[in-house]
């Protein structure tokens, strides 16, 4: 017997997801697995996140074997082991991602992604995204649809699982180039505010500031007094040190003032303003209160691209194997999760537009603007 299960990726991009899909791919077509179900796994990537569902034409059929790479107007199409075999050390995501949203109040097209996984005869389907994409997954499970969730954003933000891919190369990202920054910074004595990803949290502008030695780290969570980073910058400059990194998430606002939007009517598929820009606001306000020479860096997309870390390529074939697991088990309506140092699977949660917030009380000093030195999960 053969099932047919489809995958797709949404949302922002980020390294971890074509490891994702190869583990899929892999876990399904493995011969011995197979066997042991008593039925094999035919996998095919939708292109585009949910707008390949949306788009697709049902008077075409994905299942063509020789097909290895979208041509104009495919949306879906078969994936084999021989093809993704390499895709665990690919950034981005061949199959392609958008921010369409089935369920956007302004167009709803969830019926058109339940007609689509019907004309394809899937019996399951696997999404890898982040609030928004599983978001629209778990409402069409509500709907009769079979869907398993992988998390991926850089964000870590999501409910139900400590892990999520692209984190920890985001992490990686952000301290290679503060590496960088360092040493021109120390050259010419000079002050630099890198500013991070992360939308309305703070998990990637802390983790990667301690990491990278960042001498004050601003969070969404908590409003900023930027008088608290003047009198720090100044009294580091006192104590001898040529030069400072400061890191600021781009979600993160001064006290009293509101937080910064790169285009203030922008908006995607999911109602999101794009974030960007409070960096180099800081940086013109802490040049004209400390006197020092300032510069921003935005490190932006830079934080989403390259090749996956190994940590993300071990967490993607965790995610990838259970994913297929579960599919394999017919338990749908469930999201593949990292908790306690174990992946293991739970039930999507109701609450995904709640975005998990860094934990202040433990890991935050909101008097210095720094990691607190505690021990605590990372
Ligand atoms: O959610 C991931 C993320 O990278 C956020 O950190 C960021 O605010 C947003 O996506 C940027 O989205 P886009 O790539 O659409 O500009």
């Amino acid at each position: 017997m053969l099932k047919r299960i489809g995958v797709l990726t949404g949302g922002g991009d980020c390294p971890g997801l074509n490891p994702a899909v190869k583990w899929v791919v892999k876990t399904a077509s493995d011969e011995e697995l197979a066997a042991e179900r008593g039925f094999q796994f035919e996998v095919i990537g939708i292109r585009d996140g949910w707008r390949g569902l949306v788009e697709y034409d049902h008077r075409r059929h994905p299942v063509l074997p020789e097909h290895t790479a979208f041509g104009d107007g495919d949306h879906a199409r078969l994936l084999v082991e021989s093809e993704v075999r390499t895709w665990d050390r690919q950034g981005g995501t061949r199959l392609g991602s958008s921010r369409t949203n089935p369920f956007n109040p302004d167009k709803p097209m969830w019926e058109a992604v339940m007609a689509s996984m019907e004309a394809m005869e899937l019996d399951g389907l696997i999404a890898i995204g982040g609030e928004d994409t599983l978001s629209a997954a778990a409402k069409l499970g509500a709907r009769g649809a079979n869907v398993v969730c992988i998390p991926k954003t850089i964000d870590r933000d999501l409910q139900g699982t400590d892990y999520s891919l692209g984190f920890e190369t985001a992490v990686n990202v952000i301290v290679e180039e503060v590496d960088r920054l360092r040493t021109t910074a120390h050259s010419h004595s000079r002050i630099f505010v890198v500013e991070t990803m992360g939308r309305y949290t703070g998990h990637l502008a802390l983790s990667g500031g301690l990491a990278a030695g960042a001498s004050h780290i601003l969070i969404p969570e908590v409003p900023y007094d930027v008088d608290v980073v003047v009198e720090g910058l100044k009294k580091r400059r006192e104590d001898g040190h040529r030069f400072s990194i400061v890191i600021i998430a781009e979600g993160a606002k001064a006290a009293g003032k509101e937080r910064v939007e790169r285009q203030a009517s922008s908006k995607d598929g999911f109602g999101h303003p794009t974030l960007g820009g409070v960096g180099g606001e800081l940086a013109r306000e802490l040049e004209e209160k400390t006197g020092l020479e300032v510069r921003a860096v935005n490190l932006s997309h830079l934080q989403r691209g390259g090749v996956p870390c190994a940590y993300d390529r071990r967490m993607a074939r965790g995610f990838g194997i259970a994913a297929v697991d579960l599919a394999s088990r017919g338990e749908y309506n469930r999201l593949v999760a990292h908790q306690g140092g174990i992946i293991t699977a739970v039930p999507i949660p109701q609450n995904l537009h709640e975005v998990r917030k860094v934990d202040v009380a433990r890991r935050y000093d909101t008097r210095t603007y720094k990691a607190k030195n505690t021990l605590v999960d990372l």
